[in-house]
């Protein structure tokens, strides 16, 4: 890890949870925050625990101060109403971003998502480069995102991983999730390797594992030495038999964005 100090944000999520104890073992020190509880008996010996809204623009600094990159998973995950998601995913974001500038982070790694490209068909196969094509309310954050890294790329020199990570979940659970399925291992290794790659300027990649039928070209995560274990191929006899095949002029088995795009 080119990186000692690192914040997470989302500490206490679903990915953020698997990824704290998988960074804190690689840094000298890492900050986990997070608007839900941490409970401090589960902080190890080089982690800070801070509970904190990365909606209020008064706690980015405090954030960010001594750090040299962020991984930003913190904020909405889902499809909400407009006021929640500008004021957590936008405005938090750009909070963050402006304070990391201003404390001379390096580097952040941020969890954009397959939102912000929905709207591609299945049948498309697309590579990071595409304009975005958000789904949702919550996708049009991520792409705002994704934009956010880019003027803080050209503008500041601060460099940013954008994510957009397919189903980050145990295992598949429906077709859909065999195209877009990353294992916990792979996210691991993905933000690892995010984090070691000595230059990523801003890059966008796919956040998905080796599966063997998919609708991106993740070639630019190639740059990054990422290499995923895992496959969603396993799975195929398991979810073939639970799930029905879809009804491909359907829109939630037509689009890559799936039943967001309804
Ligand atoms: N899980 C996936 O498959 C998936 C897919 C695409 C993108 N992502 C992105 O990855 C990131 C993590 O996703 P997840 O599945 O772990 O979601 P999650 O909802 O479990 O985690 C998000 C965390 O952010 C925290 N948070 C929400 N609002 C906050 C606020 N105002 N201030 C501080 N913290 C706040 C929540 O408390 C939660 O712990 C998200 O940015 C999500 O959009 C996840």
């Amino acid at each position: 890890m080119i990186f000692d100090r690192l914040l997470l944000t989302g500490a206490a999520g679903k990915l953020g949870s698997i990824l704290r104890p998988a960074l804190r073992s690689q840094v000298a020190f890492l900050r986990s925050t997070d608007i839900k509880p941490l409970p401090e008996s589960q902080a190890a010996a080089n982690e800070e625990l801070v509970i904190a809204d990365l909606s209020d623009r008064s706690t980015a600094a405090r954030l960010v101060k001594d750090i040299d990159a962020v991984v930003h998973f913190g904020g909405i995950a889902l499809e909400s109403d407009y006021d929640s998601i500008s004021r957590v995913n936008i405005d938090g974001t750009y909070y963050l971003y402006e304070a990391a500038r201003q404390a001379g982070v390096k580097r952040v790694v941020f969890a954009s998502s397959v939102h912000a490209v929905g709207f591609y068909e299945q049948l498309d196969v697309i590579d990071a480069s595409v304009p975005q094509r958000p789904d949702t309310l919550y996708g049009l954050s991520k792409a705002f995102g994704e934009d956010l890294a880019r003027l803080y790329w050209d503008k500041y020199g601060l460099e940013t991983v954008c994510i957009r990570i397919g189903s980050s979940f145990p295992e598949p659970i429906d077709r859909r999730m065999m195209l877009t399925w990353l294992s916990f291992r792979d996210l691991i290794q993905l933000v690892s390797r995010s984090l070691t790659a000595p230059r990523v300027g801003h890059l966008t990649v796919y956040g998905i594992s080796d599966n063997y039928v998919t609708f991106w070209d993740n070639r630019l995560a190639g740059i990054l030495g990422y290499r995923p274990e895992d496959t969603s191929e396993v799975y195929r006899d398991k979810i073939e038999r639970a799930r029905p095949a879809p009804d491909k002029s359907d829109v939630v088995s037509r689009l890559q964005g799936g039943a967001y795009c309804l």
